[in-house]
């Protein structure tokens, strides 16, 4: 449980150019105050992230977007409207204090209002913007615990904020509205049904020369085993043919069956999507740490509200063979 006491103590924290690591509704942040460059180095530092990707401003409400957004079309404030306190975040045009830190350099910013109440009740005290990525070392597997977030920087992250797990499990919807039209960079929970019947209008894709975010990398979330996507009777097929031949194997399975074979470190996900939303990353991180030779994974179905799941799956497996291109 977070007491006032703590959420006063990270906000002092924050004050001072220190990290805060926070659970969001997504997966957990690891925090610094977006209005000082020096503190918000120290993510990147932490991370191990390339300095030209940009990190999400988190605002307590849509009313401090003026502060970051030097433009805020009505699109913004249909989706704010609609989907804040949530998991979405935007691109706009950023102001002009907007950190080159902060934005990679790019003269867009992406900002979010989350829903976590511990989440909310840090950036009612801290008052500023919060400048957090996910809580992980570059190019691997979010956190959704704080135990996670521990094990994952250990004394380098001074203030860890636990509030349980993280309800969705996997990362905002990122919405560009800095352009012409609404692009979705990163598709999440929300899905792009439901931000173009906000919207009225269609989604485009990202231009080929949009500048390049490592979410949206081909590689990305990746746990350090190797990890195939597979349809769910290969995958039997394949980890039986595995483990006879003294390989260790890890499954994620959906629908399929475990066969009956030692040396299987077998893991039947939940089979709805938000349930598997939820326990994806924990599990990832449980397979991965479980010492197995490959890790394989049953193709969840491709309807809508997987899409954000199958995303995330697609870049992990691209991420173990060729880890992180940047
Ligand atoms: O759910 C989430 O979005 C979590 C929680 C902590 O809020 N945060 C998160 O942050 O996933 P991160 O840094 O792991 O992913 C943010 C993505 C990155 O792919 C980043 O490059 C992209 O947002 N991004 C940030 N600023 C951008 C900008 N100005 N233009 C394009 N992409 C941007
Ligand atoms: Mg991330």
């Amino acid at each position: 449980m977070v007491s006032n006491r703590d959420i006063d103590h990270a906000a002092a924290v924050l004050r001072a150019g220190g990290l805060v690591a926070f659970p969001t509704e997504t997966v957990y942040g690891l925090g610094a105050d977006a209005g000082n460059s020096a503190a918000v180095r120290k993510i990147f530092e932490v991370k191990g992230r390339p300095s030209t990707h940009p990190v999400i401003v988190h605002l307590a409400d849509a009313v401090q977007l003026a502060n970051w957004a030097r433009e805020i079309p009505d699109d913004a404030r249909r989706l704010a409207r609609k989907f804040w306190p949530g998991p979405l975040t935007v691109i706009l045009k950023r102001a002009g204090k907007v950190s080159d830190v902060v934005t990679g350099g790019q003269d867009t910013v992406a900002l979010r209002v989350p829903a976590h109440p511990v989440a909310q009740q840090l950036l009612a005290r801290f008052g500023g913007g919060i400048a957090a990525p996910s809580a992980n070392c570059h190019g691997r597997v979010s956190a959704t615990t704080a135990d996670h977030v521990r094990r994952e920087f250990g004394a380098a992250v001074e203030c860890i904020l636990d509030g349980g797990e993280a309800g969705i499990g996997i990362e905002s919807t990122i919405i560009d509205l800095s352009g012409a039209g609404a692009v979705l960079l990163r598709p999440g929970w929300i899905t792009a049904d439901e931000i173009e019947a906000t919207l009225g209008a269609s989604l485009g894709a990202p231009a080929a020369d949009a500048p390049r975010a490592p979410g949206t990398l081909a590689a990305h979330y990746a746990p350090r085993t190797p990890l195939v996507l597979l349809e769910g009777d290969l995958a039997v097929e394949l980890a039986a043919s595995l483990a006879r031949q003294g390989k260790r194997v890890a499954v994620l399975a959906l629908s399929a069956q475990q066969p009956l074979l030692p040396g299987l470190e077998w893991s039947a996900a939940p089979r709805d999507a938000a349930g598997y939303a939820h326990a994806l990353y924990a599990g990832l991180r449980r397979l991965d740490e479980a010492g197995c030779d490959t890790i394989l994974v049953e193709r969840p179905p491709q309807a809508p509200e997987w899409a954000a799941i199958n995303d995330r799956l697609a870049r992990a497996a691209a991420g173990t063979f060729a880890p992180d291109d940047t």
